[in-house]
């Protein structure tokens, strides 16, 4: 992801000058003789559970311009365990601490520092964010708008700002301009980029039909404002026929691929389109050739990373200016299953591998 970008939109949004962020450090000596700060690090690429290593640190004074974070929460999310098992498009260079995003506060200031303060909240938008604190430059951080004490469960919202929200909204509406009434199907319904493309439909009066892979969801996705909840098998293009009344649906969302995708396909209108962009079964995509042929159905794929590339940045403003003021209000939320610590992150990542999770895992370093 090409994080300068996202520190620049998120910078200009709240008024700040945008600037290069740098490398967080992490070494030196310490001025308070406390080594008890920890991070997460890989050097070798492999099962999350094994190759990840939690490493102590020692806190050591900061240079002009720094400032010290203490991370609050940052997700795990399914890009950060296939990069570490070496499965990502991208690889780090290593040793590398993982954590794509995250939010945290400010808790000392060097001197130069002037546009951040002791006890502001910031956004962490530069990566290696599975820690307990962060020494960077103040231009590293994004702060938040000053909302006075922010609940823990709100600081858990923002610290999943930057990647599964602005996704939903990219897939909602970049694709196929859907009307109110209009329909779309998508799978992983229940994960969190589903819940966002749950909660951003229905803001637009646009229904969705929701495909997940086990009972008992159903209840939880309508509250979020999803129209039909249906479990992914053989029948599933009749069922979502059966359950939708025959409506034509012009855009598919998918995160699952294999079988899922075809189905997916199946149940679409002709000329429409079918969206990729995941693929937790592991398993390719098969389409009979007779669906694009007779039926015209257009493939698409969807990477966060290629659209920061690419995007104006008027464009990302815009994007993330609708997202931050959603979260904010409670109006784009994600479930939370749990929280770890930095030293249980074994258990923190095996719990994000597991299926049939209740939500988001979290590194939660420093509990509010
Ligand atoms: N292309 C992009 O730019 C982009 C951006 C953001 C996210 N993503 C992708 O979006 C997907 C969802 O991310 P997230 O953070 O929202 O995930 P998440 O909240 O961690 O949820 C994972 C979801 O995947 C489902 N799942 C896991 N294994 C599955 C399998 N074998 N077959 C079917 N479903 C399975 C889970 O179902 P259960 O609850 O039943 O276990 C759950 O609904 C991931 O593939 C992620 O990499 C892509």
């Amino acid at each position: 992801m090409k994080n300068i970008s996202i520190v620049s939109v998120l910078a200009l949004m709240l008024g700040i000058t945008p600037c290069i962020a740098e490398e967080y450090s992490s070494n030196g000596a310490s001025p308070k003789g406390d080594s008890s700060l920890k991070y997460v690090e890989f050097s070798e690429m492999g099962n999350p559970a094994k190759v990840l290593q939690v490493k102590a640190d020692t806190a050591r004074a900061l240079e002009n311009g720094e400032v010290r974070v203490k991370v609050l929460a940052a997700p795990i999310h399914p890009s950060n365990l296939l990069q570490i098992s070496g499965l990502y498009a991208t690889a780090p260079e290593l040793p590398s601490i993982p954590g794509s995003e995250g939010v945290g506060q400010v808790i000392e200031t060097s001197a130069g520092v002037t546009r951040l303060v002791v006890g502001q909240q910031v956004l962490l938008v530069g990566g290696g964010t599975w820690r307990d604190q962060i020494i960077a430059p103040a231009v590293s951080f994004i702060p938040l708008p000053d909302l006075g004490t922010l609940s823990s469960g709100m600081i858990e919202q923002l610290s999943m700002t930057a990647v599964n929200p602005l996704s939903a909204l990219l897939m909602l509406t970049s694709f196929v301009d859907l009307k109110k009434g209009e329909w779309l199907v998508h799978s992983a319904a229940n994960s969190a980029v589903g819940g966002y493309i749950i909660q951003l439909a229905k803001q637009r009066g646009i229904r969705t039909v929701n495909v997940v892979r086990r009972e008992g969801l159903a209840e939880d996705l309508m509250l979020k404002g999803g129209d039909v909840v249906l479990i992914d098998g053989p029948d599933l293009a009749a069922q979502i026929a059966s359950a939708t009344d025959n409506a034509p649906i012009a855009l598919g969302i998918d995160a699952v691929g294999g079988k899922t995708f075809t189905r997916l396909a199946q149940s679409l209108n002709n000329g429409s389109t079918m969206v990729s962009y995941g693929v937790m079964s592991g398993k390719p995509v098969t389409l009979n050739p007779a669906m694009l042929i007779f039926n015209d159905i257009r493939v698409r794929g969807f990477w966060l990373s290629k659209w920061f590339e690419t995007a104006t940045m008027a464009e990302q403003q815009a994007a993330l200016g609708q997202i931050i003021p959603l979260i904010l209000s409670g109006a784009l939320s994600a479930n939370v299953d749990s929280r770890f610590t930095v030293s249980e992150i074994k258990q923190a990542v095996e719990r994000a591998a597991q299926s049939g999770r209740n939500g988001k895992v979290l590194i939660v370093p420093n509990p509010l």
